[in-house]
């Protein structure tokens, strides 16, 4: 049995040649859907109208578009983040969610250690200020032998780590559950409170939750040092970006590097695009050729197992695989 498959993603068609070629040999129609999403509502209905699965990117999914797509039976998401999934609604419909954990954590860990440095050497300003024609020599700040405090440390956090023991840096962390490479790394566990008193750069990794969703707001704000620099490789939703646009204009930080925003893309009169020393990239820490083949890689063999009737690696919501309406959607055996 062959599937439709439609790609909402740009960078599966730009980096997954291979992954590709794999569907279409093993069958599958697959389709790129327009426009460089991410996907909500009518468009999404409209793009996934017949497909089987989808690869897709941060498109937003709950029950109103599951109900309208009786065919879908996965949304294999191009990259580790599912937060723009509601996941008790894709199990509820019998929708089974992938993702594709680890292949992307050094080339993430790569951008945020480039954004701390850049950040803090000035490097986007400098740049900007040659390309108008100036001559303008500023003064950063140096990273080696500082602290940087860690805001989730689960695969991410301690690939940053790594580096930043390149940097002679003593690392803080703040997470729920202390991971075995930061702690032989070095890394501290602390509170959160003190992750952002102590640290001259604070580097968020955590997920989207009910629990983490504006953990960073005015009131963690204050408690950074003026001399702080705040990264953001994660995602917008763990900011209270006027919060944070109101606080870099006020000098109670040193500066901003951002590569992810609470609605993407960032729009076009934003107050971060105007704030003080801020760098902001367009979420692209996953985007290198080499990361985008293996994202690309791992996303089509969920498609690949599931046509065949095996469980994909990455599910994860997987109290549906045990679910009638799953059952209603496939007709392959999971084994
Ligand atoms: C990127 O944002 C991802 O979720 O992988």
């Amino acid at each position: 049995m062959s599937w439709r498959v439609v790609s909402t993603c740009p960078p599966f068609a730009q980096t997954g040649n291979d992954a590709i070629r794999k569907l279409r040999a093993a069958g599958c129609a697959l389709t790129h859907a327009p426009g460089g999403g991410p996907l909500t509502g009518d468009a999404l209905r409209t793009a996934l109208a017949e497909a089987d699965a989808v690869v897709a990117a941060l498109d937003v999914y709950g029950d109103a578009v599951f109900t309208a797509l009786p065919k879908l039976k996965l949304v294999s998401r191009w990259g580790v983040g599912f937060d723009a999934v509601d996941l008790a609604a894709a199990t509820r419909s019998g929708v089974i969610v992938t993702n594709t954990p680890g292949v992307l954590d050094e080339t993430v860990a790569d951008l945020a250690f480039a954004l701390l440095l850049g950040v803090a050497r000035k490097i986007h300003t400098a740049s900007a200020s040659m390309q108008h024609g100036d001559w303008l020599p500023e003064w950063g700040a140096d990273v080696h032998g500082k602290t940087l405090g860690l805001v989730g440390c689960g695969r991410i956090g301690p690939a940053v780590a790594r580096r930043a023991r390149a940097f002679n840096m003593r690392l803080l962390a703040y997470d729920l559950r202390p991971n075995g490479e930061a702690l032989s790394l070095g890394v501290e566990y602390v509170t959160l409170e003190k992750v952002l008193a102590d640290a001259d750069f604070v580097s968020l990794h955590a997920a989207v939750t009910e629990q983490s969703r504006g953990m960073i707001g005015a009131g963690q704000l204050r408690l950074m040092k003026p001399t702080a620099y705040l990264i953001n490789t994660a995602r917008g939703a763990l900011i209270d970006e006027t919060a944070l646009a109101h606080a870099l204009n006020k000098g109670q930080l040193a500066g901003a590097a951002l590569d992810a925003f609470c609605v993407e893309p960032l729009t076009r009169f934003h107050p971060l695009r105007t704030a003080q020393n801020v760098l902001l990239t367009p979420h692209i820490a996953s985007l290198t050729t080499e990361n985008g083949g293996r994202i690309s890689d791992v996303a089509a063999t969920a498609v690949l197992d599931l046509m065949a009737g095996r469980r994909p690696t990455f599910v994860v919501n997987p109290e549906v695989l045990t679910s009638t309406a799953l059952r209603a959607r496939l007709t392959a055996t999971i084994s």
